[in-house]
């Protein structure tokens, strides 16, 4: 009798066992179908969204490439303002050089790296700005974003060359920009950060779309 129940016991346990573990593997196997099934639609939601904010620097009526796969990764931290390699895409019309789109970070604003996209015809002049990332302060600092202010407009059609370098800064600084009130250090971290953004295409010339 004894005997019984204790092998009685041992085969719920066994069985109870086999169910966990079957359970186990078809969980496994449900969330890989899931994984499976979404990834290529996430994505795909990730290279959109990339690509809407890319258009509202680059508009999509100005080239007819893949921009995001034409794209080239380049180690620039004293012009791009980061130790990590940076996008930068390249548009084209026809095969023609359209504008360039670079990633770039200004590593001064008031909370550190306020990361951004700058968008340069190939003429030099500027076709817009947004800022992407940053941890600058509500009220404060934020009116670099386009739904806070339309402050990060004031670059568009812009170009630097010798004759305005001393331009391309805060008006505090004497430059031709606004700074916010009670707020100076973040516009003149971005200022400063598109400033050499577009140094960096005016030395590297039309290389940058090899
Ligand atoms: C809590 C706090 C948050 C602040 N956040 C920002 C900011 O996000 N961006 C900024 O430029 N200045 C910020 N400031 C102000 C700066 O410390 C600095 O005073 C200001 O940028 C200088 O600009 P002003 O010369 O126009 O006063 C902040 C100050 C405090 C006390």
């Amino acid at each position: 009798m004894n005997q019984k129940n204790t092998l009685t016991l041992h085969q719920t346990m066994l069985r109870a066992a086999g169910l966990l573990s079957l359970f186990v593997v078809l969980s496994v196997a449900l969330l890989m179908a899931i994984n499976w099934f979404t990834q290529p639609k996430i994505i795909e939601a990730e290279r959109q969204a990339l690509l809407q904010l890319i258009n509202q620097v680059m508009p999509a009526e100005t080239y007819n490439n893949d921009l995001l796969a034409d794209v080239r990764f380049v180690t620039e931290p004293d012009f791009l303002g980061s130790p990590e390699p940076m996008a930068i895409y390249r548009a084209r019309l026809n095969n023609q050089p359209a504008g360039l789109v670079l990633q770039t970070i200004a590593p001064n604003g008031y909370s550190g790296n306020i990361h951004i996209l700058v968008g340069v015809l190939p003429d030099g002049r500027v076709s817009g700005v947004r800022v992407l990332k940053h941890r600058e302060t509500p009220g404060l600092g934020d009116k670099i974003e386009l739904r806070k202010t339309d402050w990060i407009l004031s670059f568009n059609g812009k170009s630097l060359t010798e004759q305005n370098a001393n331009r391309w800064a805060v008006k505090r600084d004497r430059g031709e920009f606004d700074q916010f009130t009670g707020a100076t250090i973040t516009p003149r971290a971005v200022v400063g950060a598109v400033r050499k953004t577009l140094d960096y295409v005016n030395q590297q010339g039309v290389a940058l779309y090899d």
